[in-house]
C-alpha cells in the first residue's frame, strides 16, 4: 500500500543502485517534489527519465554535484526549500568503495576520500537537512490526520 507521502524529498548518490531504486520508491509512495542530484550526470538524468514514467505529474529537479565538496550539502537543501519551500525527507545514498585492496595496500589518501564521501559528506547533508527541518512546520502524519477524521466524525 503506497505511504502517502507528503512533502518533498532530497535522494543524493540517485544515479546510483540504491539511490535509484529511493527515488523510485518514494514516487510510488506519493512523493510528488524531488531533488536528486549525483556526481555522475548520465546515471542521474537516467534517473530522472525513469522517475517521470513513474509519474509524470512528479517535479523533479535534477542537480548534478560533488557531494564531497563542503557547499553542496547546503546548495542541495537550498535548491529543495527555493522549489518546494521545505524539505521533509533526505536520503543521503552517495557513497564509494574506495580501494579495493587488502589494508595493507591501502593508501592513506585512499582512506581518508572513502572516509569523506562515505561519512563526512552524509553528515554534511543530514546537518544542512536538519537545521531545514527544524525551521518548519512538521507535516501532518497519518495518524494525526486519522484522528482529525474521526474526531470530526
Ligand atoms: N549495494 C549494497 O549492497 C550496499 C550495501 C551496503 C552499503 N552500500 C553502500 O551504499 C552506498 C550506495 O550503494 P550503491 O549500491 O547504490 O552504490 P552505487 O555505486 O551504485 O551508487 C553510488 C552513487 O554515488 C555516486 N557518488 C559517488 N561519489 C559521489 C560524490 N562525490 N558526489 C555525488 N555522488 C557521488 C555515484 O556516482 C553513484 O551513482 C555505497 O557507499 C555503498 O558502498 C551498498
Amino acid at each position: 500500500m503506497p505511504l502517502g507521502l507528503k512533502g518533498s524529498a532530497l535522494v543524493t548518490g540517485a544515479g546510483g543502485g540504491i539511490g535509484r531504486a529511493c527515488v523510485e520508491q518514494l514516487l510510488r509512495d506519493g512523493c510528488e517534489r524531488l531533488v536528486i542530484s549525483d556526481i555522475h550526470k548520465d546515471s542521474l538524468q537516467e534517473t530522472a527519465r525513469l522517475a517521470k514514467k513513474i509519474n509524470p505529474e512528479a517535479e523533479v529537479v535534477v542537480e548534478a554535484g560533488d557531494i564531497g565538496l563542503e557547499q553542496t550539502a547546503q546548495s542541495l537543501v537550498d535548491i529543495a526549500v527555493k522549489n518546494f519551500g521545505r524539505l521533509d525527507y533526505g536520503l543521503n545514498v552517495a557513497g564509494v568503495a574506495g580501494e579495493l585492496k587488502p589494508i595493507v595496500d591501502i593508501s592513506t589518501k585512499g582512506y581518508d576520500f572513502v572516509q569523506d564521501i562515505n561519512a563526512k559528506s552524509v553528515w554534511l547533508c543530514e546537518r544542512a537537512q536538519i537545521k531545514q527541518m527544524l525551521k518548519q512546520e512538521p507535516l501532518p502524519t497519518q495518524l494525526s490526520e486519522m484522528a482529525i477524521l474521526l474526531r470530526n466524525f
